[in-house]
């Protein structure tokens, strides 16, 4: 039985993450392997619980500092429950979003100090990290219009403009921060143009 790998998704509003995820799936499970498809925040009972609370919105607003625990904390709940034994069990772990969207919205996004993340990712994450990270990349505007069209706003989607202009910086430096792990795909193109570009990285990298 061979490892389990996985593989992360990433990117901005409406850069088609979910389809993207399913072609993956069926592009993985087309060549014998085992797939989860999974996602943060969420993923395992606990980690769905928590996603419900963090992605509405509150009278009272939600501050950077509860937003980020509440995101470590399903986090850590979902990798105990459902990234790890799958991977154990040598299947493959496709995720729609990880600890890259830490960085970008509430480090770049909110202004919190990377060096918090940094110790988040420690006590999470120890030493753990994907295999292959996906940034799906699109200018903001675009990604803004698709996900509203979409009609499934969450108060994340209500940020503006400027801060998701951070958050596709943050993305993009991290990718060419570290070659080895990330490749970017420039989600504007229509579907089938985006989809060969996958299927080709798909080839070069699993
Ligand atoms: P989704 O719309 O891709 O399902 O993601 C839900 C929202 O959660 C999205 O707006 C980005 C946000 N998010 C963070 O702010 N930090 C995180 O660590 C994760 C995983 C998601």
């Amino acid at each position: 039985m061979s490892a389990g790998r996985f593989i992360t998704l990433e990117g901005g509003e409406g850069a088609g993450k979910s389809t993207h995820g399913v072609f993956i799936r069926d592009w993985l499970q087309a060549r014998g392997r085992e797939v989860v498809l999974t996602r943060e925040p969420g993923g395992s009972p606990l980690a769905e619980e928590i996603r419900r609370v963090v992605l509405q919105p509150w009278d009272e607003g939600v501050g950077a500092e509860s937003e980020v625990l509440l995101m470590f904390a399903a986090r850590a709940a979902h990798l105990k429950a459902t990234v790890l034994p799958a991977l154990a069990a040598g299947k493959d772990v496709v995720c729609d979003r990880f600890i890259d969207s830490s960085y970008a919205y509430q480090g770049a996004g909110k202004g919190l100090d990377e060096r918090h993340l940094a110790a988040l990712e420690a006590l999470v994450l120890g030493s753990f990290r994907p295999d292959l990270t996906l940034v799906f990349d699109l200018p903001p505007e675009q990604g803004l219009a698709r996900a509203r069209g979409r009609g499934d706003a969450n108060r994340f989607e209500d940020e503006s403009l400027a801060y998701m202009r951070r958050v596709r910086e943050c993305f993009l430096r991290r990718a060419a921060a570290e070659p080895g792990r990330c490749r970017v795909i420039d989600a504007a193109p229509p579907l089938e143009q985006v989809r060969q570009s996958l299927r080709v990285a798909l080839e070069a990298r699993l």
